[in-house]
């Protein structure tokens, strides 16, 4: 079978995933062209993919003139989140399958058009939320959907993690409403959605309270989030970038009437807490899967996840994370943010909100 021919759009911080998981998937895929209009940076991925695969990319500037020259079968798009839409849509009516980073757009309308279209035109969008691909995190999914938990009743994402100013700084998108939004959206967003897949998946109300407390950014440094499931069970988000002096933990605990899980760790990685009523043969799996942190909160989920990726553009069936699962983190941030510009639970099937909403509503924290 023919490898699939993949472009990368955005060559910055997490393209260096991007190139692994091809480096990790070659008798698959190509990835045949990097793209980014800071030339140097493509040309240091091309660099990269060169040496571990001994192939080096072409280093393209503009990915239309490169959609129009190359043959392309599907566009990994890892650029500043807010032009993720734009481009995501320029590919789709191009009639190529898109991958895109998480958020995979900065308003419900963008994201619900960009599957929509993809729909229309038959191609395969997925979201790059890495983290449900953790050992531990499909462990839990398992024992979820094999009922072992009974009737779920809450579950708890925490993110404490540390972005200081040189992180804001070095990439001044970030922080900012028109590019990224906040620390839910940017960094609490794999956690929120390991939350809502984990409860059943079908949000019901969003409320929440967030804060600018430390940084000097125009969005949220801190949010906490209160989210209704349909199924009654209750999710708990606490997000933060401000903890003292170093990234601290990201946990996700799930808790039923037979079941309690808590998996901790740097980024969701470890097993802390495994406890069911009934045994099950992966129990004794799960031992092994209390290991050690990865090199760093990105982790190396990329890799499993373009596997599954690949297999879904070649099947015609929808890859784990498609357009409409990536899109409920996004959306439940973006009703946590009408709840707090409102001050109100807001119904999660009726949001309509977009990053850029918040816009002139101060979210500093006065004391
Ligand atoms: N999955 C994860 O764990 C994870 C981790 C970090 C970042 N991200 C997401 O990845 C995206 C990129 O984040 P980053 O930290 O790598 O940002 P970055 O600023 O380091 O890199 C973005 C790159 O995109 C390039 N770019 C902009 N417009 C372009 C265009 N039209 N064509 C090609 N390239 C273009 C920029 O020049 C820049 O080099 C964001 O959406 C972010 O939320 C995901």
């Amino acid at each position: 079978m023919e490898k699939l021919r993949f472009m990368l759009i955005g060559c910055g911080r997490i393209s260096k995933n991007h190139i692994a998981a091809a480096a990790a998937n070659p008798e698959a895929m190509e990835l045949c062209v990097v793209c980014d209009p800071v030339t140097e940076r493509a040309e240091q991925k091309a660099a990269q993919l060169e040496g571990l695969t001994g192939k080096r990319p072409l280093v393209y500037a503009d990915y239309q003139k490169a959609l129009d020259e190359q043959e392309i079968d599907c566009c990994a798009i890892a650029t500043e989140s807010g032009y993720h839409a734009a481009i995501a849509l320029a590919c789709i009516r191009r009639g190529k399958h898109v991958l895109v980073e998480k958020p995979m757009a900065l308003s419900t309308r963008d994201a619900e058009q960009m599957i929509l279209e993809a729909r229309e035109k038959g191609v395969t969008l997925g979201v790059c939320h890495q983290n449900r691909f953790n050992d531990p995190v499909q462990q839990l999914h398992r024992a979820l959907e094999d009922g072992r938990f009974g009737k779920l009743v809450n579950g708890t994402a925490r993110i404490l993690w540390n972005r200081t100013m040189p992180y804001y700084e070095q990439a001044p998108w970030r922080g900012t409403w028109a590019q990224d939004g906040g620390t839910l959206m940017n960094q609490c967003i794999h956690n929120i959605d390991l939350l809502q897949w984990s409860l059943g998946g079908e949000p019901d109300t969003v409320f929440a309270m967030t804060g600018n407390f430390l940084r000097d950014i125009e969005a949220e440094d801190f949010g906490a989030v209160l989210i209704r499931f349909k199924n009654g069970a209750i999710g708990i988000v606490e997000g933060t970038a401000c903890v003292y002096p170093k990234n601290l933990e990201e946990t996700l605990s799930i808790f039923g009437e037979t079941g309690a899980a808590v998996i901790g760790g740097l980024a969701v990685n470890r097993v802390e807490t495994w406890n069911f009523a009934s045994e099950a043969p992966q129990d004794k799996e799960v031992e092994a899967l209390s290991g050690k942190d990865p090199h760093d909160v990105y982790g190396s989920g990329h890799n499993a996840l373009y596997a599954d990726y690949i297999r879904a553009v070649r099947t015609g069936e929808p890859p784990l994370v498609s357009g409409e699962e990536g899109v409920k983190g996004m959306k439940i941030i973006l009703a946590a943010y009408q709840s707090q510009k409102t001050g109100l639970p807001v119904q999660y099937d009726a949001v309509d909100f977009a990053t850029t909403d918040m816009e002139n509503s101060d979210v500093r924290y006065q004391a």
